[in-house]
């Protein structure tokens, strides 16, 4: 990548220590970094610093350079802006719009991406005034990164810590390759994310561990890329994406239906979603009581329909189907043919395999992933954030797209849904 502009915001809050590490981790990847910290980062972290590690000159003051219009010429020449830690209260601002200091100004006269790696304690993260204001940022286009899940400043522990300056940094940069590519623009690309329930009686369900942060990092790709994105939404236990069109559902039955209707006419099916194969044979009407079974209870469970297979055994001429393996197999070998194996059994077009277990996959941020196409072969093999897999999964897709072009000249007429 070409060496970009990029400015750092730094708001005040204990993680502000660790944005050193994301102005260090650019200026080491060659770009022009200027930081812009609040008055309050600079009571966690000193301007000496941030100008050694920067390089370059560090300002806060609204009232200072104005000669050379200094509120607008940073943002106006910046090539990215990322702002770590992004505060509850800097969020409040940037989702009002507020410019009562350089970062805000700054802000509002750029029109490059905004990347933020929000950090505050959990019961911060989850107000409701919070998770609005980042709603309003996302609908704007403005990359949420993270927060993480791991221990706060204080003894408590949970969502809010703000995410590794690798993962940061690395987010951002993929943000400005992907702004610009418009590559998905008319395309219809469903998504399905999360984890099925499958109800036992009022109180409880059979699910699985699911976060769906995969998926909606896909859905989120797709829409960026220009795409008209339907997510199917199962029991999602992260904020939904801004921009496209969502569909919750709870079990495999609501999950076949949404999926079959949405995906008369898609250009893409993309099944993130980890879907329960059985569920209870009968959903009792009142909560199953302990005295149920004298020394235990048996569930007697029926098999859910296979949705993908369904799909793939359908025509789907021109809808290019893509499941997912997520297996426990350890070696690497038996877990591609597990994946291969998927793929045709379902008669999908694509399969995206990767291994999850106690520590691995469902929660975390990261993923180690491998696209298998149609002849079993390794498509491509990749390792990153959710976000980044993503990227990568949909440059699979536009490339698999151009190649059906060439191999059928005429374009198919959408179906009307
Ligand atoms: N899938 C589906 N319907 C099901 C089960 C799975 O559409 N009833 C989809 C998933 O969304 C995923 C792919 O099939 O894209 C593989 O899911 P997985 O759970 O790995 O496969 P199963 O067929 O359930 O096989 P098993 O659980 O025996 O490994």
């Amino acid at each position: 990548m070409s060496p970009l502009k990029v400015v750092v915001g730094i708001t005040g809050g204990i993680a502000a220590y660790k944005a050193v590490g994301v102005v260090r981790a650019l200026v080491l990847g060659g770009h022009d970094v200027h930081v812009v910290p609040t008055d309050g980062a600079l009571r966690f972290v000193g301007r000496p610093t941030l100008e050694a590690i920067s390089r370059n000159p560090v300002h806060t003051d609204l009232y200072e350079g104005v000669a050379e219009v200094r509120h607008v010429a940073i943002g106006q020449s910046a090539d990215l802006i990322v702002i770590a830690p992004a505060t509850a209260n800097a969020i409040a601002k940037l989702a009002t719009g507020l410019a009562d200091d350089l970062l805000g100004n700054t802000v509002l006269a750029s029109e490059a991406p905004v990347v933020i790696a929000p950090a505050m304690h959990t019961e911060m993260w989850r107000h409701p005034a919070t998770q609005a204001n980042i709603a309003i940022l996302r609908s704007r286009g403005v990359t949420v990164v993270g927060p993480a899940v791991g221990p706060l400043t204080g003894v408590d522990s949970g969502p809010g810590r703000m995410e590794e300056p690798d993962v940061i940094v690395a987010a951002a940069l993929d943000r400005v390759a992907a702004s610009g590519r418009r590559d998905l623009a008319g395309r219809r690309v469903v998504v399905t994310a999360g984890g099925t329930r499958e109800p036992l009686d009022p109180v409880r369900f059979l699910g699985n561990r699911s976060s769906g942060k995969q998926g909606v990092a896909i859905a989120e790709a797709a829409r960026s890329r220009g795409a008209d994105v339907m997510l199917i939404a199962a029991n999602l236990e992260i904020a939904e994406p801004a921009g496209c069109d969502i569909r919750r559902v709870s079990t495999a039955l609501e999950l076949q239906q949404a999926v079959t209707d949405a995906a008369k006419g898609a250009d893409v099916v993309v099944m993130a979603a980890a879907v329960a194969d059985y569920r209870p044979a009968a959903v009792s009407e009142s909560k199953i009581k302990k005295d149920a079974g004298d020394s235990g209870l048996t569930l007697e469970l029926v098999r859910n329909p296979d949705i993908l297979a369904g799909l793939g055994r359908s025509p789907h001429d021109g809808t290019l189907l893509i499941g997912f393996a997520a297996e426990t197999e350890s070696d690497d070998e038996q877990l591609l043919a597990l994946g291969r194996a998927k793929r045709e059994a379902k008669g999908a077009d694509l399969f995206v395999v990767n291994r999850v277990g106690w520590s691995e996959g469902f929660a975390s941020d990261e993923n180690r992933i491998v696209v298998i196409g149609r002849n079993g072969e390794i498509v491509t093999r990749v390792h990153g954030t959710k976000m980044s897999v993503a990227d990568d999964i949909i440059d699979v897709v536009v490339s698999e797209m151009k190649t059906a072009a060439v191999a059928a000249p005429t374009t198919k007429e959408h179906e009307p849904t």
